[in-house]
């Protein structure tokens, strides 16, 4: 199968929101990325439930949200209301992960786990098989448009050792700094999902980046 995209809304212009969601619905995009960031966990902050909700009204594609928060046990019924498909949290920001985890499914979501640049990847060794999706951040979360960290390379190889080693059915998302330049290289590596931000919404013609990124 070819990879997936992931445009991030993010980078999108908030006060038109819905143009860059229908750019991303006639696509061939494949889901939409909604950065949650609480100002705690990330020195940034984005949005959260009444604005997902209004982007769910209008989607046509599954949304696949990353927690970038403290303890997200305390939203996942809220973001599955509110129309997350997929639900993302960071194993840093989870003292019970595997619980964590168990409860996302419980919601109807698919669950995944991201990494932070310096957390190793055998940190999912023994919880691989019950993840849907690991995220790798490429940069340190918090911002888009920030340059892609080269050692995500060697840690895209390490995961995908690990998901083949385990029998696990787990996907490799990859979000940070991909650009046209380095999509194909990330994707060679062994990623599934390209999550990009800044390299399409920040693009002079967003539905041409997307296809370029598709190929
Ligand atoms: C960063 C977010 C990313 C961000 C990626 O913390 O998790 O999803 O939007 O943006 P780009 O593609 O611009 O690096
Ligand atoms: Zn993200």
């Amino acid at each position: 199968m070819t990879h997936r995209l992931s445009p991030s809304l993010l980078s999108a212009d908030f006060a038109n929101l819905i143009e860059d969601i229908n750019i991303v619905n006639k696509s061939d995009a494949d889901w939409f990325h909604i950065d949650v960031m609480d100002g705690v966990f990330v020195p940034n902050i984005s949005f959260g439930m009444p604005v997902i909700k209004h982007i769910k009204a209008h989607a046509k594609k599954p949304l696949d949200v990353h927690l970038m928060i403290v303890d997200p046990n305390r939203y996942i019924k809220e973001f599955a209301d509110c129309g997350a498909d997929i639900l993302t949290v960071h194993y840093e920001a989870c003292t019970h992960l595997h619980r964590t985890i168990e409860l996302i499914k419980a919601n109807g979501m698919k669950a995944g786990v991201s990494l932070n640049p310096h957390t190793p990847v055998n940190s999912l060794e023994d919880i691989i098989n019950d993840i849907d999706i690991v995220l790798l951040m490429s940069v340190n979360p918090g911002f888009g448009g920030q340059k892609f960290i080269e050692s995500s390379f060697t840690k895209i190889a390490k995961l995908k050792d690990l998901i083949i080693s385990s029998g696990a059915n787990t996907i490799i998302e990859v979000d940070g700094g991909v650009t046209l330049s380095n999509a194909k290289a990330i994707v060679k590596a062994g990623a599934d999902v390209l999550v990009v931000g800044n390299a399409i919404f920040g693009a002079p013609d967003k539905c041409k980046a997307i296809e370029y990124l598709k190929q």
